[in-house]
């Protein structure tokens, strides 16, 4: 599929954010390890829960509005010149592993930068990873209760010289997989390929059907 992404900074504002997108990977490398392959494991019950945000056509959504289908959902925002684009991808070659149960499956990106990413931004930018993907932003309150619930590092960072609106988000990397009662499931670090994550999203799916 066709990436059109803007460039949106100089290409030594670029690199630095390439930097910051690999050193909040290699943080978050360790606290993976221990869950991956165990199926629910030592994060359930302690990612995910209730959150209030606006999709990307302006209305507002809540978790229980997506109950009886399974969520695949990755927290990023629309400036991130790689990590973030690059993990939207892996989630719709992902979806497309998965065959006739991708239906099953709501693939949802949710800002971690709701100052900038407001729900037109967000609805351009979903329409280039998958026809069904879900771009949430909100209010920073509103954002902020669902970084808390799944535990995701988010922090800004701004460069000597740059506006206060002109800023990388340093954050952790990690698609998570939550069942069609909203519990989490499994999550996926980067470098998960779309195969191994639809293999896994399949076991799961078999052991958590969505209820009628
Ligand atoms: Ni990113």
């Amino acid at each position: 599929m066709g990436l059109k992404l803007k460039v949106f900074r100089p290409v030594l504002a670029a690199i630095a954010g390439i930097a910051l997108c690999a050193a909040a990977i290699a943080g978050t490398a360790k606290a993976d390890e221990v869950a991956v392959g165990t199926v629910g494991g030592p994060m359930q019950g302690k990612i995910g829960g209730p959150f209030t945000l606006v999709d990307h056509n302006g209305d507002t959504v809540t978790d229980a509005d997506f109950r009886g289908r399974f969520m695949l959902i990755y927290f990023g925002y629309t400036f991130c010149p790689d990590v973030c684009p690059t993990s939207a991808v892996m989630m719709a070659h992902a979806l497309d592993e998965l065959g006739e149960e991708e239906k099953k499956v709501v693939p949802i990106i949710i800002t971690i930068d709701p100052e900038r990413d407001r729900p037109e931004g967000m609805k351009d930018y979903v329409s280039h990873f998958h026809p069904r993907m879900v771009g949430l932003s909100g209010t920073p309150e509103q954002v902020a209760v669902a970084i808390k619930a799944y535990k995701v590092y988010a922090t800004k960072v701004f460069e000597e010289g740059w506006g206060l609106d002109e800023y990388f988000v340093y954050h952790s990397d990690v698609t998570y997989f939550m069942g069609p009662d909203g519990k989490y499931l499994d999550h996926f670090g980067s470098g998960t390929t779309p195969k191994v994550m639809a293999a896994r999203m399949l076991a799961h799916m078999r052991e958590s059907p969505p209820r009628p």
